[in-house]
């Protein structure tokens, strides 16, 4: 197998269990790398340290799997830690049958990502070392879920940056235009094959059912960013008089508006608009509201992005605090690992004082547990929220 040296200091990190190791860090190589090659990595020295897989054409070169010298990168080591992830969320007892079933880093499956749509799984491969072991991945899910379908979908940057080749479809079985799935009480429409990511936004469930707790039948609320509606239907569940869900994709408020029917639910206003625009009109027009959920995409996809990514999110926090009725709820998320907790406390803060609106923390919510994050790797924490009462 190839063998890898890194250069002295880098060692330490890795023995603490961190997986990857950045092109500038490869001290030698016992030969010239194949794209997606596995190799042994030995620290400056020539000791043991792991087993992972190797892209040189990008910048985080390496990524481990295993750091234990007795477990090299097999096939068979791929499917025990699928059935080990299984396991893991069986254990959860999760409120639904859609769940996050591997979460790469947070697996110890880097480059793998499974969501489980009830009968239907999707698969996605971010890095190249991992999508060549799409067949054991194939094979295992087969085995472990017996679904009716398994779906790949692309990670458009992922093909990008690591130069995965493989187009998106059916891996096997059919894989229908729309899935219905149950979370909590709700039911919910999934269009794996054109909706984002792939398919729905799992990692907020926790959040979507936190909401319910500060809605009051009666209140007006505010979902933005709404998607297919996840926030806006459980306000509505809850007895709120009015809901405003805005979203700039039409196929996500045509799928919200099926959801609204699928739940025997109705009076949700669904605004197609850019939110920075609608937010802005609102607050001119004097709307006020009881809860506002703001849910922005990534404005960050790297550390460089996150000057811009704060401005934008102060904006949000300055709107969302003017439109919230005194004594009523305010949730801002980043769900990007480079905008922290801390960035979206500063921003709110700044916002509070702008606005004159004091603020009281009422809860601070993460990814759900189906999206484990490993200490060693603060990346695998990318989903914050903070909720507060605008006093
Ligand atoms: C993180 S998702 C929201 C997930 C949602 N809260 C849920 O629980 O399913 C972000 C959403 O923002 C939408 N979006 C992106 N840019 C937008 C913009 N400028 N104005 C309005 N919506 C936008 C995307 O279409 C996407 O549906």
């Amino acid at each position: 197998m190839l063998q890898v040296r890194v250069k002295p200091g880098i060692e330490d990190r890795i023995r603490g269990f961190f997986p990857w190791i950045y092109r500038p860090e490869i001290a030698s190589l016992s030969r010239k790398p194949r794209k997606g090659e596995l190799v042994v990595v030995r620290d400056f020295g020539g000791k043991f340290l792991g087993y992972g897989y190797i892209n040189p054409e990008v910048s985080i070169a390496i990524r481990i799997l295993s750091f234990d010298k007795e477990e090299p990168v097999t096939p068979e080591l791929i499917r025990k830690r699928i059935l080990e992830a299984y396991n893991y969320r069986k254990r959860l007892y999760i409120n639904s049958n859609a769940f996050r079933l591997v979460h790469s880093e947070g697996d110890l499956l880097p480059g793998l990502i499974v969501d489980v749509y009830g009968e239907y799984a999707v698969v996605e491969f971010t890095t190249y070392g991992m999508s060549l072991f799409r067949d054991v991945v194939l094979s295992s899910l087969l085995e472990i879920l017996r679904p009716r379908g398994v779906y790949e979908k692309t990670n458009l940057t992922a093909r990008r940056v690591e130069g995965i080749e493989v187009e998106e479809g059916v891996l096997y079985g059919e894989v229908p235009e729309e899935v219905i799935i149950w979370e909590h009480d709700l039911r919910y429409c999934i269009n794996i094959p054109q909706g984002q990511k792939t398919g729905f936004f799992l990692d907020q469930r926790n959040a979507r059912r936190f909401v319910r707790d500060l809605v009051e039948p009666g209140d007006r609320c505010l979902d933005v960013f709404c998607h297919t509606g996840g926030f806006a239907l459980n306000m509505k569940k809850m007895g709120a008089s009015e809901v405003v869900a805005v979203d700039l994709s039409e196929l996500a408020l045509a799928v919200g508006r099926k959801n609204e029917e699928l739940n025997r639910l109705s009076g949700i206003n669904w605004v197609n608009a850019n939110a920075f625009d609608f937010l802005r009109d609102l607050d001119r027009a004097g709307e006020r509201f009881d809860v506002v959920v703001i849910d922005p995409p990534s404005f960050a996809k790297n550390r460089h992005a996150v000057p811009n990514a704060l401005r934008g999110y102060k904006e949000l926090c300055v709107r969302g605090l003017r439109l919230t009725k005194p004594g009523g709820y305010l949730a801002i998320f980043s769900c990007s690992f480079h905008v922290t907790e801390q960035h979206l406390f500063d921003v709110m803060t700044q916002a509070s004082y702008d606005v004159r609106r004091q603020v009281r923390v009422v809860a601070r919510t993460f990814q759900d547990k189906d999206h484990p994050w490993i200490l060693q790797m603060p990346n695998t924490l990318y989903l914050k929220g903070i909720w507060v009462e605008v006093v």
